[in-house]
This record gives structure tokens, C-alpha cells and sequence, in this order.
């Protein structure tokens, strides 16, 4: 048994997130509660040929362990040869493989989800890559629910993966058709947490708390995962942790909070050194801001003015200006004006 299954835990997994949880964002998360994480996936023939961006996207820190690296590819002896090289390189935690991802360019030369459309492929992907492992480090893997609405198979999947050798399965509740659209099916992921001994981390749609509890209480899974809500919120980690350990919820994060996560988030990947300049690492930063305002007010004016920043200082004079209208009362009646800015302010 992983040993972050052991004795009860129930792990809080931060979810792989290709262009979002890179080094940074995995610091953030690990500091507000986030157990174990995954790299965003790297392809297999990248970390072959040892590609500086596929070495960038692997990077982690020892305070994120567990960490695991998840890979994607096609051929079951070339990712064995990528997760050993990577081993050798990283000394992960684990190495993870990735059968869930919906996303053309990766399906199309048989990658991700394609493969829960060929069950013997997938099983000898599995397998190959555990033993081509052996006991260096445990091999895992993440699936979707099955290929469409007429082809939900993850219970039988799941069982596959297990005598391949899989030591925790992760199933995000969505088949490959419906893309991120609709509910994740949490009755699949329970019936796969039945059906097999190796824990099941379940994933979708999990973004408070209460959530947490729910799919504890109501599913066999030993952990669960959570991607899009950490994205916006990287608080949700210890708000969850905090629910479950008393049944109260934290007080709201204050919009102060909020923006000292956000500029610490910017400086940080500024010192990452991995930009060739400032103005590429805030472009970089842009998607991240725009996932941070859905949790301001005024986000939508936020968002315009997120859309065009180069500098920090430009970032932290958008964070005095909004941290001074929220002073004032932060309405609309109040105001928040800045007649200088030729994209309007964040309240007009
Ligand atoms: C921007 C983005 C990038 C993603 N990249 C990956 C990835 O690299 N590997 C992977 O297994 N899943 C990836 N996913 C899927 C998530 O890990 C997760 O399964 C999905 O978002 C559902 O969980 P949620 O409802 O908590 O967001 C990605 C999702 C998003 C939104």
C-alpha cells in the first residue's frame, strides 16, 4: 500500500494540470494543504530526448513529496524507458500514467484516453511500464470514466490496470466525449473503488469542503483529487481539511489574502528563471490571474486589465488600486476609476 493511503488517510491529491501546476503552483498548493501531486504530463519521447521544456515541467521540490511524474505516450517499452530515465534524473515518488487525456493532438497518435478504446493495448502499456520499473518506484495511472456514454468501462479497466501492476488508480468521472461538459459520474467512480483492492482516488468537481466529506462518506474511495477549483482557489485544500477535521467552515479568504497569494505567485515565477524576460513569465502568469479573479469581485473589469500586464509593478499597482476601492466600500457606487487606463476601470 502507497504509504500515503496508509492508516486512513485520505489524501488530498492536487490534480495534473498541463500549463497550470508547474513548480510554482505545486509550492502553493503543497503550503495550503495539497497531499500528493502530479507534474503536469510530460510526453514520453520528450523526456527521451531530454528536451529542456519536458525537463522544466518535471522540476519539483522534496517539500512536494509525494510527487509523481505522470507520462504520456503510446508505446508500453519507450514510456518504460522514459519513467526509468526520469527516475534516474528526478527520484519521483511514483510515476504516473496518464490513459484520461481527451485532447486530440495526444489521442490521435494514440495517447491518453484513446487507449480505453483498446483494453489488451492499454493493459500492455501498464504492464510494460511497471515492469520495466520493477521496485524503483511505484507506477499508477489516471483514467477517464470510458471512450463515450456507450462505452463506460472503468470498472473493467480498473481491474486491468491492477493485475498490470497499477498501485493506485486515479478516475476522473467524465468519459472522454463529454470533455470537461456535465457532471462527473461519481457511482462509476464508486463501483471502480469496489471493484478493485489498490485505492481509488476519485476526481470531478470537487471544490469544497462539503464535497470532500460527501464523496468520503458515500464512495469506497481512499483519496480524492481535485483540479479546477484548486486552480481558482488553492485555498480549498485547507478549507477541506479544516471541514473535515471539525464541520466548520473557515472564515471566507479576504481579498487581501488574495491578492498577497497572487503577487507572491508572479514574484515567484519571476525567480523561477526559466522566462527569458519579465514580460514572457507575466504573459505566462496571465491564464493564472484569470483564474484567481473568479474569486474577486468586479472580476470581469479585473479580467480586462489581467489580459494586458507585462510587469510586476503593473500587478501590484492593479492590487493597491483594487485593495483601496474595497477600502472605500468596494460598490459600484464608490467607484474605482482609474482615468488613465485606456481599457476602463473596474468598475465602469
Ligand atoms: C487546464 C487543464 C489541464 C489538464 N491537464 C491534465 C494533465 O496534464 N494530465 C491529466 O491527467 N489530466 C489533466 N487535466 C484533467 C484534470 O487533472 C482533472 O482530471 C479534471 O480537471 C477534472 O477534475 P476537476 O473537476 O477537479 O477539475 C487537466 C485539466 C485542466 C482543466
Amino acid at each position: 500500500m502507497l504509504p500515503w493511503f496508509q492508516n486512513d488517510q485520505f489524501p488530498l491529491y492536487l490534480a495534473p494540470m498541463a500549463g497550470v501546476t508547474n513548480l510554482v503552483f505545486r509550492r502553493i498548493c503543497k503550503e495550503l494543504g495539497a497531499d500528493v501531486m502530479v507534474t503536469e504530463f510530460v510526453s514520453a519521447e520528450g523526456i527521451i530526448q531530454a528536451d529542456q521544456r519536458t525537463r522544466r515541467y518535471t522540476e519539483f521540490e522534496d517539500e512536494q513529496r509525494p510527487v509523481g511524474v505522470q507520462l504520456f505516450g503510446a508505446d508500453g517499452s519507450r514510456m518504460a524507458e522514459a519513467a526509468r530515465k526520469i527516475i534516474d534524473w528526478k527520484e519521483p515518488d511514483f510515476i504516473d500514467i496518464n490513459f484520461g487525456c481527451p485532447v486530440n493532438k495526444v489521442v490521435s497518435k494514440n495517447g491518453g484516453s484513446s487507449l480505453l478504446r483498446d483494453c489488451p493495448v492499454l493493459a500492455d502499456v501498464a504492464e510494460k511500464i511497471a515492469k520495466g520499473v520493477g521496485d524503483q518506484v511505484p507506477v499508477t495511472a489516471k483514467i477517464r470514466i470510458g471512450w463515450d456514454a456507450d462505452s463506460i468501462n472503468a470498472p473493467d479497466v480498473c481491474t486491468l490496470l491492477e493485475e498490470s501492476g497499477m498501485q493506485a488508480i486515479a478516475i476522473h468521472g467524465r468519459t472522454r466525449s463529454q470533455g470537461y461538459s456535465g457532471e462527473a459520474d461519481w457511482e462509476v467512480i464508486d463501483e471502480c473503488s469496489r471493484t478493485v483492492s489498490v485505492p481509488v482516488v476519485g476526481n470531478g468537481d470537487i471544490s469544497t469542503g462539503q464535497d470532500v466529506e460527501l464523496r468520503k462518506g458515500t464512495t469506497g474511495v481512499s483519496g480524492v483529487m481535485i483540479g479546477r477549483a484548486a486552480m481558482q482557489h488553492p485555498w480549498v485544500f485547507q478549507e477541506a481539511k479544516h471541514y473535515l477535521e471539525t464541520g466548520e467552515h473557515l472564515p471566507p479568504v479576504t481579498p487581501e489574502t488574495r491578492w498577497e497569494l497572487i503577487i507572491r505567485h508572479a514574484r515567484m515565477l519571476l525567480e523561477w528563471n526559466v522566462f527569458p524576460n519579465e514580460k514572457f513569465a507575466m504573459q505566462s502568469m496571465r491564464s493564472r490571474l484569470m483564474a484567481y479573479s473568479r474569486g474577486l469581485r468586479n472580476g470581469k473589469k479585473l479580467r480586462v486589465r489581467f489580459s494586458t500586464v507585462e510587469t510586476l509593478s503593473e500587478l501590484e499597482d492593479i492590487a493597491a488600486e483594487y485593495l483601496a476601492w474595497c477600502e472605500k466600500g468596494g460598490n459600484e457606487s464608490t467607484g474605482f476609476v482609474r482615468q488613465t487606463d485606456p481599457v476602463g476601470s473596474l468598475t465602469s
